[in-house]
């Protein structure tokens, strides 16, 4: 799989216009790097494939999408859900990939990137031991953090379609290697009244804003995670900018609504836009 963004197109212009034979790129997004031949008006790949100057330029000029090679042509990594409706599109950063949700990111990038936003939600229920609960996949980044230090870590998903974006994600590949990682596509909604009574030490409720997502919100979706959760588990749940005015609003409900559901020591966790609280 070889997934460009214009973080690599850019410099690859800029190399075949000095007139360079040789360059330095990564085919995966910045994971790893890779030494390629170039010649006048063509890259190519080791796999055989090649691309045009057109071709890179077209890739450059998109800041908002990744783009797969496949048999020399270039194709964006996006989707659009008729389930849902919605159009998901992988952003390149200049760290790991976003997702777009109809133009929304499903990370945070100001100032900060997705595998620093993931590592930050991480830390909210460190030490991440035992038996962990993702509600929301996404792109898997929170799941595949988790994994690697619990015993084995529940991940749900909504939509098919953004599983779709995932498998073209180099940073989302361990999601489907990772032997004690499960993936439940569902509603997180009715998947979490399927678990047994305590049976997760770690809850990472990361899920869209509250006008996409109000019943994943909720005092009964609440009573639900406090019930699964182990004694003296931990919850972190995401909700955003907690300096925002609907930031601010959403955070005061949930710290009401968790606390009616049994929930203690809920408190505002700012440095990754969120709440944590423990059973
Ligand atoms: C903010 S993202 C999660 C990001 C994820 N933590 C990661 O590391 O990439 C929210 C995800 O929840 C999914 N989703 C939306 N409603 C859902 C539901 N009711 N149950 C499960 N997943 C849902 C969306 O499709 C989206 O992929």
């Amino acid at each position: 799989m070889i997934v460009l963004s214009h973080f690599q197109a850019n410099p690859l212009l800029q190399a075949m216009k000095k007139g360079q034979d040789r360059v330095k790129t990564s085919l995966d997004l910045g994971l790893s790097s890779a030494s390629l031949c170039l010649e006048q008006e063509q890259l190519r790949f080791p796999d055989g494939q090649s691309l045009t100057r057109d071709q890179l330029a077209e890739i450059a000029d998109n800041e908002l999408v990744c783009y797969r090679i496949v048999g020399s042509q270039i194709e964006k990594i996006q989707f659009f859900s008729e389930t849902f409706n919605r159009f998901y599109s992988l952003m390149p950063t200049h760290g790991a990939p976003t997702m777009l949700i109809s133009g929304i990111p499903m990370h945070r990038i100001k100032g900060t990137d997705p595998h620093q936003d993931t590592l930050s939600k991480i830390k909210a229920v460190t030490p991440v031991t035992g038996t962990v609960l993702d509600t929301t996949m996404g792109l898997g980044y929170t799941a595949i953090a988790a994994a690697q230090t619990a015993v084995s870590v529940t991940t749900i998903e909504l939509d098919p379609t953004v599983v779709e974006i995932r498998r073209l994600n180099p940073w989302s590949q361990t999601l489907f290697t990772q032997p004690n990682l499960h993936r439940r596509i569902g509603d997180a909604y009715d998947e979490v009244t399927t678990f047994p009574d305590s049976h997760f030490s770690r809850i990472i409720h990361d899920p869209p804003t509250f006008s996409l997502a109000g019943h994943l919100y909720s005092t009964d979706f609440y009573r639900q995670l406090y019930r699964i959760l182990s004694a003296r588990g931990r919850l972190f749940h995401y909700i955003g900018d907690p300096d925002s005015k609907s930031g601010r609003g959403t955070t005061r409900g949930v710290v009401r609504r968790l606390q009616e559901a049994g929930f203690r020591r809920v408190k505002p966790y700012r440095q990754a836009f969120g709440v944590i609280a423990t059973k």
